[in-house]
């Protein structure tokens, strides 16, 4: 079986009645919120809060009842993919570029559950671009910053455009190299005038799940 598929599966099972339940984003995401779709029409009792629009738009399609996130005072549960993850549970996330709603989410999250195939377990963080939403307005200073402290940062296009997040904001993607000084950059990132938010999830998770290709899913916690 696919190894996002065997995560985002096992992971549903952690969704217990009356929860409210953060969803997540991207390609494992998907296998989550679908496997979290067939049990509530088997009765499965929840409200969830999607971390993007694409989230949204399948959740509703399966009929998952849905809150906004000034519905809500707490999350029971947050279940997310990551795109790195090293073995104190620090993540990057944002490849997709729902960082912002998906920290939100996070962050109010009582437990929070990380799913992946095997790829993401890395044992330093940053081979992966770290994604940082940007303002629109003064973008280019922002970068200018970020070049200055030689993060190398890089505009995300798509489709020959410059990629435009759901909140209306801009991506700069870093290249920092694996083993960059973690603690050193969320410091300076917070220092810079239109930064909004950044993909280090530095800690907040108890237990990830990984689908491998020779031993199923792990649980790792
Ligand atoms: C989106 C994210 C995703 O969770 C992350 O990029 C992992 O995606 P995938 O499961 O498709 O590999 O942070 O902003």
């Amino acid at each position: 079986m696919d190894m996002k598929k065997m995560a985002g599966d096992k992971a549903a099972e952690y969704v217990k009645d009356g929860m409210v339940v953060g969803l997540g984003t991207g390609s494992t995401a998907y296998h989550m919120v679908n496997a979290i779709g067939e049990r509530v029409k088997n009765g499965l009792k929840i409200q969830a809060i999607p971390t993007s629009k694409a989230t949204e738009a399948q959740a509703r399609e399966l009929g998952i009842p849905l809150l906004t996130i000034d519905e809500v005072d707490h999350v029971d549960l947050d279940i997310d993919g990551v795109d790195e993850i090293d073995p104190q549970f620090n993540a990057i996330k944002g490849g997709g570029g729902a960082l912002y709603r998906e920290k939100v989410v996070a962050t109010l999250a009582k437990e929070v559950i990380w799913i992946m195939d095997e790829s993401k377990l890395v044992d330093h963080i940053g081979a992966f671009h770290l994604p940082v939403e940007i303002a629109q307005y003064g973008s280019k200073q922002a970068m200018a910053r970020m070049e200055e402290y030689g993060w190398k940062p890089v505009l995300r296009v798509r489709d020959g455009k410059t990629f435009v997040t759901d909140n209306g904001n801009y991506i700069a993607d870093l290249h920092l190299g694996a083993g960059f000084d973690i603690e050193d950059v969320r410091e300076k990132l917070g220092t810079i005038v239109g930064v909004l938010e950044h993909g280090l999830f530095l800690n907040m998770c108890k237990r990830m799940i990984v689908g491998t290709s020779s031993e199923g899913v792990r649980v790792i916690e």
